[in-house]
């Protein structure tokens, strides 16, 4: 063996790999995975027949364009088809993004608490990501703005954000548009969007329809519950669309969450019951959380990221390994910088109700 060996592009070594949620709890026979943020309703009852109906067809590769998918978005939300993209998952297109947009020596701006995989996709192209400071756990257009150097060719803002359920709302988001260089791509990863209930939001698709330099990701695993077929989207100007498709994977969508994905989109009933739930049991949980005094950052998403003291055998470790004992399996979001805090998705009323009795058991505080 030779002492040489082929290298990986600069950044790539330094990249400190996804970490995803947690998913069993040793020798408990019952748990509620709390650490994904996915829907615990569960996929459209559509959705699971559409998937099914594809196993008959798995000799044959999907359609490349995922063209019946882009006309059920385009549908839903009054687009152009032509100017979606299809991804398997938003992190393969928040990864295309990166991949056409920058290169070695640039920089792509993300906030401090911002989803992880900005970093993860800025140094896998040799840039450099950039943190601009968060203010109350929610991101900040001036520090952003702050932030922008004749190197940044990409700011990635998730509205609203994981893991802290902070938005910002659209004036800011303008703002942002309007003061960033014309040459600076804005990615709106709007994820979460369909569980906000704000006025003053909204997730981008105006500003992506009026502008040249600003696209937003979307994904199918979060309210649609199809966190399993791998599936996203993005809506962006016709340049950019064009030259996502250049280099994304030719059948980067499989048929069977094509299928499923027209089916889930359709299902706006489900959808809205999704919705419901987590409107009501969002609020509950931030409530009752509160009460037994640990700091809830207000959320506008499906999940709550719970604050907790630096008192020994009261840390979010300690939390963690109390309520993992009784099947409850929250987020540890210390790869965040938030090592005192754990992130918890809304799940189901038995599985809310069981984490806000742990958390009181936790501290001491059970009725
Ligand atoms: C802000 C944000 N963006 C994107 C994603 C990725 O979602 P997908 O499953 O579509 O890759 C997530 C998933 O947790 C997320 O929280």
């Amino acid at each position: 063996m030779t002492t040489e060996r082929p290298q990986t592009r600069p950044g790539v070594l330094t990249i400190e790999a996804y970490v995803p949620g947690k998913s069993a709890a040793p020798g408990i026979a019952k748990v509620f995975k709390l650490s994904s943020n996915e829907t615990p309703l569960g996929p459209s009852e559509n959705a699971i027949a559409a998937y099914r109906a594809v196993s008959a067809q798995l000799h044959e590769y999907p359609d490349g364009s995922a063209s019946d998918l882009r006309e059920a978005i385009g549908g839903i939300f009054g687009l152009d088809p032509a100017r979606i993209i299809c991804g398997a998952g938003s992190d393969d297109l928040l990864n295309l993004i990166a991949r056409a947009y920058l290169a070695d020596g640039d920089e792509a701006i993300h906030t401090t608490h911002g989803f992880l995989v900005y970093p993860i996709a800025t140094l896998g192209t040799g840039a450099k990501p950039i943190v601009a400071p968060e203010k109350n756990f929610t991101a900040d257009v001036d520090s952003i703005l702050k932030a922008v150097t004749s190197k940044t060719k990409v700011v990635f803002l998730a509205n609203p954000n994981n893991p802290t359920g902070t938005y910002i709302p659209f004036d800011e988001v303008k703002r942002l548009q309007r003061s960033l260089p014309a040459h600076v791509l804005l990615v709106l990863d709007a994820a979460y969007a369909e569980y906000v209930r704000r006025n003053d939001y909204e997730a981008g698709i105006e500003l992506v329809a009026t502008t040249d330099n600003t696209v937003m990701t979307r994904t199918f695993s979060k309210i649609y519950g199809l966190a399993a077929l791998r599936l996203g989207w993005m809506y962006g100007p016709a340049h950019v669309v064009d030259a996502i498709n250049r280099i994304r994977g030719p059948f980067n969508v499989n048929a069977p969450a094509i299928a499923a994905g027209v089916a889930a989109m359709k299902d706006t009933a489900h959808v809205e019951r999704a919705r419901e739930h987590n409107t009501r049991w969002l609020a509950w949980l931030t409530e009752e959380i509160g009460k037994l005094g640990l700091t809830v950052t207000p959320s506008a998403a499906n999940f709550v990221l719970i604050h907790f003291p630096e008192t020994k055998s009261r840390t979010a470790k300690d939390a963690d390994a109390f309520l993992t004992r009784r099947g409850l399996i929250l987020r540890q979001v210390t790869a965040y910088k938030l090592p005192n805090a754990l992130r918890m998705t809304v799940g189901s009323e038995e599985a809310n109700r069981l984490v806000v009795q742990a958390l009181g058991e936790f501290l001491g505080k059970a009725a």
